[in-house]
């Protein structure tokens, strides 16, 4: 039993669940990585060892209420109540809105903001009773702004942005920091350089978020003073107009 995090969205080492699973190892909390492909968790882990830290993986849809149950059940079993706790799962599908189908709109929504319901509510049972803990969200522009053909995407940042902020107002003088962080620009990761190759290099050199610095501001939101917390932050690169 002891420090802890649990990350939910974890895929590829070069993207924001990666980097917090290294930031965390490297502060010496054991890390719960949960994401749907048991190879990438592994070779996170095999990583993450060779760096000195320990991570377990905990292959999970994030969408699943079974599954967000059992992961927060697995790790509480293993190391006690949870010392952070991060929602980073989001996939930035878009389409022009008469193009939506129900089915779109639904499982958008269930990723970027149900999910994120279902991960704080178990993190939350947890932290209350333990006194304490840091739960965090990843948001993105799209939790300020909507703008087509992302509407659906940002109608669920939005309300996982709502959830963020109530929790902290129910949960803060419980002992337990709440804060979303908004990533406002493209993240130098797997992610997006996979589907959009060409994207990275119309940015030019640091026009990309380096997923290890994103990871860098949300440790430094766990290790505020509890009487001056923030409960939000926006990230971007120094050239991004905004
Ligand atoms: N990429 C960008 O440019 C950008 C910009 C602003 C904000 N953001 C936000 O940043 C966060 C992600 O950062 P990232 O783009 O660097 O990606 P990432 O952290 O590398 O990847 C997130 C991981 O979540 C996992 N995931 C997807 N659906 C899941 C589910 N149902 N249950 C559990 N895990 C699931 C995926 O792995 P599996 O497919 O293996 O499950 C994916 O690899 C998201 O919240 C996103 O909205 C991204």
């Amino acid at each position: 039993m002891g420090a802890n995090a649990i990350v939910v969205g974890v895929g590829a080492s070069a993207g924001v669940g990666g980097a917090l699973c290294r930031r965390f190892a490297r502060e010496g909390l054991h890390v719960f990585a949960a994401g749907r492909t048991v190879e990438k968790l592994e070779a996170l882990a095999q990583e993450i060892e060779g760096l000195g830290g320990t991570l377990t993986p905990v292959v999970t849809d994030a969408t699943s209420e079974a599954d967000v149950i059992r992961l927060f059940d697995t790790a509480e079993a293993a190391a006690g109540p949870p010392t952070i706790v991060v929602y980073n799962a989001g996939n930035n599908q878009f389409r022009p809105l008469l193009e939506m189908t129900a089915e779109f709109w639904e499982g958008v929504w269930r990723l970027c903001c149900f999910g994120g319901f279902l991960v704080a509510r178990e993190a939350a049972r947890r932290m209350v009773p333990a006194g304490g803990g840091t739960l965090l969200f990843t948001g993105a522009t799209a939790s300020i702004r909507a703008r087509p053909p992302f509407t659906a995407f940002a109608s669920a940042k939005a309300a996982l942005r709502a959830l963020a902020h109530g929790m902290a107002r129910e949960f803060g003088p419980q002992g337990i920091h709440v804060g979303h962080v908004i990533v406002d620009g493209g993240i130098d990761g797997d992610q997006l350089n996979s589907r959009f190759p060409q994207f990275k290099e119309s940015r030019g050199d640091d026009g990309m978020l380096n997923p290890d610095s994103i990871a860098d501001a949300f440790w430094a939101l766990h290790r505020q003073e509890k009487t001056a917390w923030t409960l939000e932050l926006d990230v971007r690169p120094y050239k991004e107009q905004f």
